[in-house]
């Protein structure tokens, strides 16, 4: 029998022990920071649904990106509102636009931070789907050309990492083949590969302006109930070529970022969405909850789960936290 000879709490002692035994661990290291960036200067425009979160310029994105640089965070991950929307999108590959202006501003100023754009046609839709329509549905093949685009033009304002975000078939390999043709050899690809339609990305719509104008996402994004699937979708990412593997929304994918990190050998990054955010900081600043310990249990369950990265909104609070 193995109590009483076997007692687990012997080792929850005492807070030494504990923190000897603690099997993850989570740094600064591990984290990414999302950040929104229009055009204009000096613009720290609040985001109603993400308490906390910014719409920012070029020139207070790269002050955010120094800030959080010398927290630790190694990365920041960009999405673009742009001035003008239409039908094509054409605005995701402008190399004026709010994306390659602040790879431009942010790497002039902290060359060493990881700069990584988001490639996807919703923010730059006037119909808000993440690619060019045939009818009502989104073309895929159509979409792939406006997707080589906007990655090469990333690339060349010195985007180190592009993360393909839009869910069409075949993105990763047309990118690669995009971006090695104009000899950007070594501009990592950080695909979303399994990424799930749901209510999950709600606050994020309102900040960057992209819901659907009609219908919704399911089409093309992936249904919340498969995981055999989702696998298919991470296992076609890395033979098309991607560097680093994305499951996305990462607090109800936990099982799925497991799956990831026993079947593949790649990095595997969780998204933190920003529902998973917004409902935290509801539910911290109604006193229902005790809001940065639940932030560090957010983290660290992730981590625990296998991400080895993971995008998350309260990537400048939580740093800042471990200096207090
Ligand atoms: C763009 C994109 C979205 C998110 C990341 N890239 C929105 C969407 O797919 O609707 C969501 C991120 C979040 O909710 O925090 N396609």
């Amino acid at each position: 029998m193995a109590f009483p000879i076997q007692r687990l709490r012997r080792l929850r002692a005492n807070p030494t022990l504990r923190r000897m035994v603690r099997e993850t661990k989570v740094t600064p290291d591990d984290l990414i920071a999302p950040l929104f960036v229009q055009l204009g200067a000096g613009v720290r425009a609040p985001i109603p649904s993400m308490p906390g979160q910014f719409r920012l310029s070029p020139d207070t994105a790269t002050e955010e990106a120094r800030a959080l640089w010398q927290l630790g965070i190694p990365a920041v991950i960009l999405f673009g509102i742009p001035e003008h929307k239409d039908s094509s999108g054409r605005a995701a590959y402008d190399p004026d636009g709010p994306v390659p202006t602040a790879i431009n501003a942010i790497k002039s100023a902290v060359p060493e931070m990881c700069v990584i754009a988001d490639v996807c046609a919703c923010e730059y839709t006037d119909h808000g789907h993440c690619g060019i329509l045939h009818g009502q549905t989104v073309h895929n093949d159509l979409t792939l050309e406006l997707l080589k685009r906007a990655a090469v033009c990333y690339a060349r304002a010195g985007a180190d990492m592009v993360a393909p975000s839009d869910m069409m078939d075949g993105r990763v390999a047309a990118i690669r083949q995009a971006l090695d043709e104009f000899e950007y050899f070594d501009t990592v690809i950080m695909s979303y590969a399994a990424k799930f339609a749901g209510a999950f990305y709600g606050p994020f719509r309102d900040a960057a302006d992209s819901t659907p104008q009609f219908g919704d996402r399911r089409s093309y994004q992936m249904d919340i109930a498969n995981r055999r699937e989702a696998m298919r979708e991470m296992e076609t990412d890395v033979e098309e070529g991607a560097d680093i593997i994305m499951v996305k929304p990462a607090l109800f994918c936990l099982d799925l970022i497991r799956d990831a990190r026993e079947r593949l050998n790649q990095p595997i990054c969780a998204y933190n969405v920003s529902s998973e955010y917004s409902m935290l900081k509801a539910a911290g600043q109604n006193g229902w909850i005790n809001e940065a310990q639940l932030i560090d249990e957010t983290l660290l369950s992730i981590k625990r789960a296998g991400a080895d990265l993971i995008i998350t909104y309260h990537a400048r609070e939580w740093a800042e936290s471990l200096l207090k």
